[in-house]
């Protein structure tokens, strides 16, 4: 297919794209389900998905007659004209999340972005000017935008680009005296992922996101949710929020809503639905006709292929698989759904990654010990065996040397 060596397009990449990323030595070419093969023609089983983005696996014909039929019909217009995809894929997204009205960007950034100013604007309702502190979670990770990276409450994103936008406050994740304790009167929103995920996969306490609603309600400040990560089924429900029964007032979505196609969306409810105006905010690709008609595939098919519950299914099957297979390496299993951690007893998480990658398996790793795995939701028995039989390969192999001090 290509007609360049494996060689030369890392070159090509090394001395023409900026080095932002530290990438893996592994140049992919393409894929079909949850495999993904690279130029040199090695297979591999994708627990990774884009990071949660691929939910229907690669090449998913459903989506691919979606996207060929929109780029043939309508690609793109800007938001000066109404299109029928736009107005179709809000109604679904409403229809799924029982939110009032919908927003729609191009990353989970920008719906982050898009939720900030929202509350933003919430907090000047009344005619304050008081009313614009955020609160956010230590560990979490919302976007590399000016908002967004503010948002993210890691020095790590942060320090190179100081200073940080004024009015954020961090709190621990989890810790309910420490959330009362920052909330007040000139807090316009608290948003929260209802699983960290870039953190290392840290389900949110019910009783955590209980309280932050009733803050929330008792201060009128916005509850934000970033399901960026959790949304569109990863968890076993369409949002993560339906586990917890905490409904919050703002949601942003993006990477598996749409299936690989970049797409993001920011959903209110309540008040906050009516909080924007004509030229309050906007983009020029946001909700374009493509990008819309190939979301608005991927949550038919997962709803037609019942995807929610299979990812719970397969969730539940994976974790215990591991529990009983990998006991002896892990430390806690965590994870909702198709959204799983694996905390090891040693900090090899990296070379775990790289080890795996050799035999032909991708995962991610979130600091030195938690393997984060995020496979398409697609994904059947056949496919949990195969990782772990991988992991349970490199784990022996690598604890062994670690024990030996060969590591
Ligand atoms: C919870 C969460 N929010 C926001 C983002 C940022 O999304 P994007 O990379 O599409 O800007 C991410 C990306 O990893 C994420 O996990």
């Amino acid at each position: 297919m290509t007609t360049y060596t494996d060689e030369q397009i890392k070159q090509m990449d090394h001395d023409c794209v900026m080095g932002t990323y530290a990438r893996l030595p592994v140049v992919l070419e393409r894929g079909q389900g949850p495999y993904v093969w690279d130029v040199n023609g090695k297979k591999y089983l994708d627990f990774l998905a884009g990071i949660a983005v691929n939910v229907l696996g690669h090449a998913h014909p459903a989506l691919v007659a979606a996207v060929q039929a929109q780029a043939a019909t309508l690609m793109h217009t800007s938001n000066i004209f109404y299109t029928i995809p736009q107005p179709r894929l809000a109604q679904k997204l409403l229809a799924i999340s029982g939110f009032d009205k919908a927003f729609f960007a191009n990353s989970g950034a920008e719906a982050n972005e898009a939720a900030i100013k929202l509350a933003r604007k919430y907090g000047k309702k009344d005619g304050r000017t008081d009313k614009f502190r955020i609160i956010t979670a230590q560990r979490s990770f919302h976007g590399r935008t000016m908002a967004t990276v503010t948002a993210t409450a890691q020095e790590k994103y942060q320090k190179p680009f100081a200073p940080m936008l004024t009015g954020f406050d961090y709190v621990p994740y989890n810790d309910v005296a420490a959330l009362q304790k920052a909330m007040g009167p000139d807090v316009c929103a608290v948003m929260l992922e209802p699983v960290q995920g870039e953190g290392g996969v840290y389900p949110a306490d019910p009783a955590y996101l209980q309280e932050a609603r009733a803050l929330c309600d008792a201060n009128d400040a916005l509850l934000i949710f970033d399901e960026v990560q959790t949304g569109i089924g990863r968890t076993g429900h369409w949002f993560a929020f339906q586990h917890y029964g905490v409904t919050p007032d703002v949601m942003t979505l993006a990477k598996a809503l749409g299936g690989g196609f970049p797409i993001g969306a920011c959903l209110a409810t309540g008040a906050a639905a009516s909080v924007f105006a004509a030229g309050d905010h906007g983009t020029t690709f946001g909700g374009n006709p493509l990008a819309c008609a190939t979301a608005l595939t991927v949550l038919e098919t997962i709803e037609k292929d019942g995807l929610c519950t299979h990812a719970q299914e397969m969730g539940r099957y994976f974790l215990s698989k591991a529990q009983s297979e990998l006991g002896a390496h892990l430390k806690d299993t965590r994870g909702l759904g198709l959204m799983m951690g694996l905390e090891l007893t040693q900090p090899v998480a990296k070379k775990v990654l790289t080890a795996a990658l050799e035999r032909g398996l991708i995962v991610n790793a979130v600091g030195e010990t938690t393997l984060r795995l995020l496979p398409p939701l697609i994904i059947e028995r056949e496919h949990c065996d195969e990782a772990i039989a991988i992991l349970k390969d490199v784990l022996a192999e690598i604890s062994g040397s670690f024990v030996t001090g060969n590591s």
